[in-house]
């Protein structure tokens, strides 16, 4: 994720593009840079590190009156933090800003390659504005190469780019990641940005453009190149507008998980194959066991895998809190790839937990959200989760996002031990591409979540219980909702119940119960009735009915479990934030608890 704006106008350009960036930092700060326009003088500037890096820079030369720029806050996909990679990246005569990823992007660099262009930076972007380039050599028409380059680009992105040769012009293009084009508050103005809030006091008429919308602006005019265009009014308030309209940041990253979760897995997933490119093959010579070490909601992202490791990769897979496992004077041998998952990679207990097994001669592994963290810092290998920065203290989007790199990572090194069929890796690889569409929630599953948050306000405590992955995700589904509504929850194995906590079942013992179809269902639906039987309140969550249940919140059906998995996952998320919303607690920032636990 990273955050992009550009302006035309009379106004202080410099200005207007470092406040821009200033109010999308949120959605990256590893690096950001700006090129800036005046007559056929495009200046560049860029830094590595937070916005006020770049500030300064600019800042220590003397001010010109540019009329048009470009601007970028990134948050590194492919390629390392460093003034090389930020962008804006240059041609020979152009500049462009991207977010997104383009997939195919390697295929395109050697192809341009051949034909002599030169590039100087490890992203993706950068073959964007050589592209152009090379169409307009062909055609001398800047429009028409803009065009021809976004026919050749596959992923997703939201691109501005300027030429010299156009120099009163900002070509744009939307697919998948946000863009706002909006109309300056003064006359012959034009701005744009990812989002709403870099816009606010500048602007009031702006078009959200949809995929596959773009266009040719300048000072006075815009040209799209659809017709159907549709201008609204831009909201004034800029909490809100960060909120992208939603109550809470927590109710805003658990909506976005859709969208995150098709980031992480571009680039990755090719036809029926699983790729990752920041690790190679050799990872696993020598390797007989994994062991992962993590922190509560990681923790649960890495028990849920340690079943997908089993299962599809044939390796021997154990999770350890790593709080537990520092002190523990674990046995650690070199045949045992250590994986870490954190969504900060700053957590103290897991960082150590890393250098512990780097100090035995591990070989290691994070699955992080935060590139440049201690943890990538550290460790032999890293896998980017790209959820963007989560802004609520409750995790959500990192818990998708982390799973779902985790389930590729089994499939991946499934296909490296030969351990998967050809056809049962092209199925799971299938079943992995609907998983955005599991996460796009339904405005009736929301309403039910905030009708049944009513029921669940009292009472002396919750089981969620589930078994399989249902088992990690009933214990998330308990952290989630004892973290922001201070109410008493235990995620529970399905069928360790009867093996004590039966005892308290009565009407005021709410069991939030995972029944998915493609699971175990019988086993669950007995375990279930036992509970009924003893009179405890019944929360099913499932997408075949179930009579016994006391409420019920029917899922989609589906043909894997995993995808019930993520259905039932937004579910949890949402009835916990809704019963949170009913308790009047602060969602985003509830009591005693910190986004990033850097303290043992
Ligand atoms: C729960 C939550 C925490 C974190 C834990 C580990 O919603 O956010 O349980 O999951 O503190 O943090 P990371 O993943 O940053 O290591």
């Amino acid at each position: 994720m990273c955050g992009i704006v550009g302006y035309i106008g009379k106004q202080d350009t410099t200005k207007i593009l470092l406040d821009g960036l200033k109010e999308l930092e949120y959605r990256g700060y590893d690096s950001a840079g700006i090129a800036l326009l005046q007559n056929d003088n495009i200046d560049v500037f860029k830094a590595v590190g937070k916005l006020v890096n770049l500030e300064e820079k600019v800042n220590s030369v003397p001010k010109q009156d540019y009329y048009l720029g470009i601007g970028h806050t990134r948050w590194a996909t492919h390629g390392k933090p460093t003034e090389l990679n930020a962008h804006p990246h240059l041609g020979e005569y152009s500049y462009v800003v991207h977010n997104g990823i383009i997939e195919n992007y390697k295929e395109l660099k050697d192809e341009l390659i051949q034909k002599g262009h030169h590039f100087v930076s490890q992203t993706d972007t950068e073959v964007i504005v050589h592209l152009f380039e090379s169409f307009y050599n062909q055609l001398n028409d800047a429009t028409k190469a803009f065009q021809n380059t976004i026919e050749r680009l596959e992923g997703a992105y939201a691109i501005l780019l300027i030429t010299k040769v156009e120099p009163e012009k900002v070509f744009f293009y939307k697919l998948g990641s946000p863009m706002i084009v909006a109309r300056g508050n003064e006359k012959d103005e034009i701005l744009f940005a990812s989002s709403d809030s870099a816009l606010i006091g500048l602007a009031k008429d702006v078009v959200y453009l949809e995929d596959r919308m773009g266009g040719v602006a300048t000072a006075s005019n815009i040209e799209f190149f659809n017709k159907n265009v549709l201008w609204s009014k831009l909201p004034t308030s800029k909490q809100f507008a960060q909120k992208n309209g939603f109550r809470f940041f927590m109710e805003k990253e658990i909506y976005e998980q859709s969208d995150v979760v098709s980031d992480c897995m571009l680039g990755r997933i090719k036809d029926s194959e699983i790729n990752f490119d920041e690790i190679n093959p050799s990872i696993l010579d020598g390797i007989n066991e994994i062991k992962i070490c993590a922190c509560g909601t990681s923790y649960h992202a890495g028990i849920t895998s340690s079943y997908l490791f089993e299962r599809l990769s044939k390796i021997k897979c154990s999770v350890e809190v790593a709080s537990e496992f520092r002190y523990k004077e674990p046995l650690l041998t070199t045949d045992t790839l250590f994986i870490v998952i954190s969504q900060s990679g700053e957590t103290a207990d897991t960082l150590e937990a890393l250098k512990m097994a780097k100090n035995a001669g591990l070989r290691t592994l994070v699955v992080c959200n935060v590139d440049n963290s201690s943890m990538t810092r550290v460790s032999d290998a890293t896998i980017l989760t790209r959820a963007g920065i989560e802004k609520g203290v409750a995790s959500t989007k990192a818990f998708s996002t982390q799973t779902v790199v985790l389930w590729m990572l089994s499939l991946y090194f499934g296909k490296i031990r030969n351990s998967i069929s050809k056809e049962k890796l092209q199925s799971e690889v299938s079943t992995l591409r609907e998983v955005p569409k599991s996460l796009k929630i339904e405005d009736s599953i929301h309403e039910k979540a905030k009708r049944l948050s009513k029921r669940y306000l009292h009472g002396h405590g919750f089981f969620f219980i589930g078994r399989d992955v249902f088992y990690p995700l009933a214990l998330e589904g308990a952290l989630k909702l004892k973290e922001i509504s201070y109410l008493h929850a235990e995620g529970y194995p399905a069928g360790e119940m009867k093996h004590g906590p039966i005892a308290l079942a009565d009407p005021e013992l709410f069991t939030i119960a995972l029944m998915p179809q493609n699971m175990l269902y019988d086993k669950i639906k007995s375990n279930v009735e036992e509970l009924s039987a003893r009179d405890s309140t019944i929360c099913a969550i499932s997408p075949l009915d179930f009579d016994l249940a006391d409420d019920f919140i029917k899922i989609n059906k589906s043909e894997h479990y995993m995808l019930e998995f993520f259905e039932m996952l937004v579910v949890l998320q949402l009835l916990s934030m809704e019963i949170s919303i009913r308790l009047g607690n602060d969602v985003d920032m509830p009591r005693n608890l910190a986004k990033s636990v850097t303290v043992e």
